[in-house]
């Protein structure tokens, strides 16, 4: 006869399924947060609308006492069918349940037949002499397959005739929320070079500045825009003088590129950098040419190209 599983096992997971199959059909309208953290802050969330239910405590309650009607049923079965049991299977019976549960699960699942049993299960076809056996599927597996057929069943319902989840509205919810963030970063960020401000005397605005440079412009200008592809940005000749001020001028260049030479593009227009990031290395560049000494060909720096910008020339 065999061990029956112990209600401290069965009823927390039968709850814990109850839980499960609520959170699903019950509708969130928390906007979801990326992350692990933010996952386990959408289940904390998701949770909390479920525990708020009286249906969901009414259905607990009922499942709580029909799992200890259970419980008892299968006690007053077990014992019926001890009585039937010989003395010997009787004694084998208490001994076996002097085992703990999960000693027993973890020994069952290590556990091997006999000779003798194996013979009793071998299968009569065999190819290339090799033969199988008629195995039992192991109490994990099985446990773990019911619950993947009921957990199919209260997915398959709630994902067709519940709130749980609808594709296409979440997704243009999520859309909806996309736009929005992308509109105030647009707001936020897309100034354009009327409202460019030189911000070189912020060191902060400087720093974010060389790091825009670092990512995308010194491959052509060198470090500190010493000069290599893209002419040399810190002495006072200047091929593009677009504008009446320095600063203008080089956020002019930036934003829409040269007009000789497409090598240096339109980071603006282009979409590559946004109005507020062309403003920093804007107010980078300035300040490497106004406020730091001018790199010489003599230092490796690369010769000057373009006019002598008299009213530009390092105060
Ligand atoms: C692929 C190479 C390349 C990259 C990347 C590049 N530039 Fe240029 N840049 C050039 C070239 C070449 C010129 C010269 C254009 C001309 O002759 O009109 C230039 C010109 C300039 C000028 C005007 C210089 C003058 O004398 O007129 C500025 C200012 C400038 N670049 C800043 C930048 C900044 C800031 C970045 C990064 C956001 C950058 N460049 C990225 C190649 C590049």
């Amino acid at each position: 006869m065999r061990q029956r599983t112990p209600a401290y096992i069965f009823i927390p997971l039968t709850l814990l399924a109850v839980i499960l199959a609520f959170t699903m059909v019950t509708p969130v309208d928390v906007v979801p947060e990326p992350g692990f953290q933010g996952m386990i802050h959408n289940l904390l969330e998701h949770l909390k609308h479920v525990f708020v239910q009286g249906i969901f405590w009414a259905v607990l309650a009922v499942a709580i006492v029909m799992l200890l009607i259970i419980n008892a049923l299968n006690k007053v079965v077990e014992a019926e069918r001890f009585k039937r049991l010989s003395q010997e299977e009787q004694n084998k019976y208490l001994e076996d349940s002097k085992i703990g549960y999960f000693k027993k699960l973890f020994g069952s699942a290590a556990k091997k037949q006999s000779d003798q049993e194996e013979e009793a299960i071998i299968l009569d076809h065999g190819f290339d002499g090799i033969k199988e056996l008629d195995n039992a599927l192991p109490q994990w597996w099985l446990s773990l397959f019911y619950f993947g057929v009921v957990f199919m069943i209260v997915y398959v319902m709630a994902y067709s005739f519940t709130d749980f989840a609808h594709a296409d509205t979440e997704y243009q919810e999520e859309m909806t929320y996309k736009d929005k963030v992308d509109s105030i970063w647009a707001v936020a960020n897309d100034i354009d070079i009327t409202g460019a401000v030189n911000k070189s005397n912020d060191p902060a605005i400087v720093e974010q500045g060389a790091k825009i440079f670092a990512q995308n412009c010194v491959q052509c200008h060198m470090e500190g825009g010493k000069g290599g592809i893209g002419p040399n940005l810190t002495d006072d000749y200047w091929v593009n003088h677009v504008e009446d001020s320095l600063f203008k001028n080089i956020y002019h260049i930036v934003y829409d590129g040269s007009p000789h030479n497409p090598q240096m593009r339109a980071f603006g227009q282009r979409k590559e950098l946004s109005g507020l990031a062309i403003e920093k290395v804007a107010s980078y560049v300035y300040f490497i040419n106004q406020k730091e000494p001018t790199k010489t060909v003599a230092e490796g720096a690369a010769a000057p190209q373009g006019d002598l910008m008299e009213a530009w020339k390092q105060k």
